[in-house]
């Protein structure tokens, strides 16, 4: 039942996304390409905003962090330093009867949260019978049914988590043998053995056979920051500890796509690496998880929806991961990764280049290879989060119901919606000079079709915290009605007011100095 509610509310964002020309299904007159959208009119705006807070944050508000814009295209022998050509991999499998492919972890993952599932009707079940005296954490922690999932769940986790640390394979297709795992399109248990499967796209770049090379679209950002680390440090002149941000397209060939923009073959990350000094990682590290959760936090989308989720398995050449995740419809879900990658990568690049990649430490009066800490975040990721948490169908006292998105306000696609009670005696002429004032700073738009309700309700669709009303009484005293929102609370104000108004709420500087 749960499940479904999450799924129903997801398609629902879903059609809004695509209604209000946010998120689009790319190539749609085609019928679509698996896991790949388009932006809107909206939702680009949104996007852009996103990354304008990200890029701000790190780079205003940090002397020490300087930005890039590194080529999707790299040397192929970059991915074979970096250990993606040779480990990025997936484990899947093929279900004989539909044909259909899978990966097999997220097969057994999903049969873990069945458990979490179950444990949470459980709770939900009681807190409905006892009310309001309900202590929830007592009950997970003594309640015998509980306790049975919570026993039968870890005992599945560390069977999985075993098998994934020793690169089982065989382990993995038992795992789903033994759980009575099926296929979801044939029902049936018909499984062919577990397979790695490289997420890397490649194309050949060149014109000619003997002389083109295989090349592959980036996984990540972060190998471009890597590879110009000597080139930013040499020419910016900086010292250590500083770092390297970066926004751009990854690729990945995602066997299971799925959840909308949450797993794509094509999207977009902000990714920073923060060079340090050898043994001061970890203690950078802390400071970066609590940097990231403050950015996150501070867009006031509820402290509640983000936790941080220690790795157990660490990949072979970090010593500390974290991620932020946030409560997504289908539960809480990676939104960004936060990596002490120790001078892995540094090093490899050193190896495979065979150029020197050292730091002179002039406090030190020594050369060393950087370590690194890494804080990665997905945009589309991001993106989905905001709509998820802003989306809201509510129930008005006059019985009717609006759709709204609470976006944060400094992210909102259009901050200000200037409409003319009635396409005469002036009014559109006085609301364009409105509109024209506002507009150098800020995205407004312009409406004076259909009723004022209605055009309250398509503001309210696409998120829009302000919408200003030019009545006949402008015309006489300067005056304008602002309607918020989020209250959808009215008053009338002097149009020469209304930059600070709008500003004291929207502006980008009161976001970032939150974080100061
Ligand atoms: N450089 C480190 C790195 O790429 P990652 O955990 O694989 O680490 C970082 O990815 C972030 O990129 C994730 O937290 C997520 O937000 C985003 N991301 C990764 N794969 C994605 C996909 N297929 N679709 C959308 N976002 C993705």
């Amino acid at each position: 039942m749960a499940q479904v509610k999450q799924e129903e509310t997801l398609k629902k964002i879903v059609s809004h996304a695509k209604e209000y020309g946010f998120v689009f299904p790319s190539s749609e007159i085609y019928d679509g390409l698996g896991a790949v959208y388009d932006y809107g009119q909206n939702g680009v705006e949104l996007k852009n905003n996103i990354k304008r807070y990200w890029w701000s944050a790190m780079t205003l508000l940090h002397e020490n962090i300087v930005g890039i814009d590194s080529a999707i295209f790299m040397h192929p022998t970059i991915w074979k330093a970096s250990g993606h050509v040779d480990a990025f991999n997936d484990p899947l499998i093929d279900n004989r009867d539909s044909k259909k492919r899978y990966r097999a972890d997220v097969l057994i993952e999903d049969e873990i949260a069945k458990f979490d599932d179950k444990i949470e009707k459980e709770v939900a079940k009681a807190a409905k019978r006892f009310g309001e005296s309900f202590d929830a954490d007592l009950y997970r922690t003594t309640n015998p049914r509980v306790l049975e999932h919570v026993a039968k769940r870890d005992e599945l986790h560390n069977r999985y988590k075993t098998a994934m640390e020793a690169n089982d394979l065989a382990e993995l297709k038992q795992i789903i043998l033994d759980y009575g795992i099926v296929c979801p399109i044939s029902g049936t248990k018909n499984w062919t053995d577990v397979r790695q499967f490289n997420l890397m796209f490649k194309t050949e770049m060149g014109s000619t056979a003997d002389g083109s090379m295989t090349v592959y679209l980036r996984p990540e950002t972060a190998q471009g920051i890597f590879v110009n680390f000597l080139n930013v440090q040499k020419t910016g002149r900086m010292r250590i500890p500083f770092g390297i941000a970066q926004i751009g397209k990854a690729f990945r060939n995602e066997i299971v796509a799925r959840q909308f923009i949450f797993r794509m073959r094509e999207f977009e990350q902000m990714e920073m690496q923060f060079f340090v000094r050898p043994g001061e990682e970890l203690e950078w590290f802390s400071k970066w998880k609590e940097t990231r959760l403050k950015w996150h936090k501070a867009l006031g989308m509820g402290d509640e929806k983000y936790r941080f989720h220690d790795h157990d398995k660490l990949a072979h050449y970090a010593n500390a991961a974290t991620d932020i995740e946030f409560r997504m419809p289908f539960g809480f879900k990676e939104v960004e990764g936060i990596h002490s990658r120790t001078d892995f990568d540094l090093s490899q690049h050193e190896k495979y280049s065979g150029k020197k990649i050292q730091y002179f430490d002039p406090e030190l009066n020594k050369s060393y290879t950087p370590y690194v800490i890494e804080t990665s975040i997905g945009v589309d990721r991001m993106f989905l989060s905001i709509l998820c948490s802003s989306y809201e169908e509510e129930l008005l006292e006059n019985g009717e119901t609006r759709v709204v998105l609470h976006l944060p306000k400094a992210l909102a696609p259009v901050k200000a919606c200037v409409m003319p009670l009635v396409r005469k005696d002036g009014l559109p002429e006085k609301a364009r000079e409105i509109m024209n004032m506002l507009k150098f700073d800020y995205a407004c738009c312009y409406d004076e079709k259909d009723s004022i309700g209605k055009r309250y309700r398509r503001q309210d669709a696409i998120g829009t915290p302000f919408c200003i009303t030019v009545d006949h009484q402008t015309l006489e005293d300067g005056t304008v009605t602002i309607r918020h929102r989020d209250t959808m609370e009215q008053e009338r104000v002097a149009i020469d007011q209304l930059p600070q108004l709008i500003n004291s709420e929207v502006s980008f500087n009161a976001l970032l100095k939150k974080l100061v």
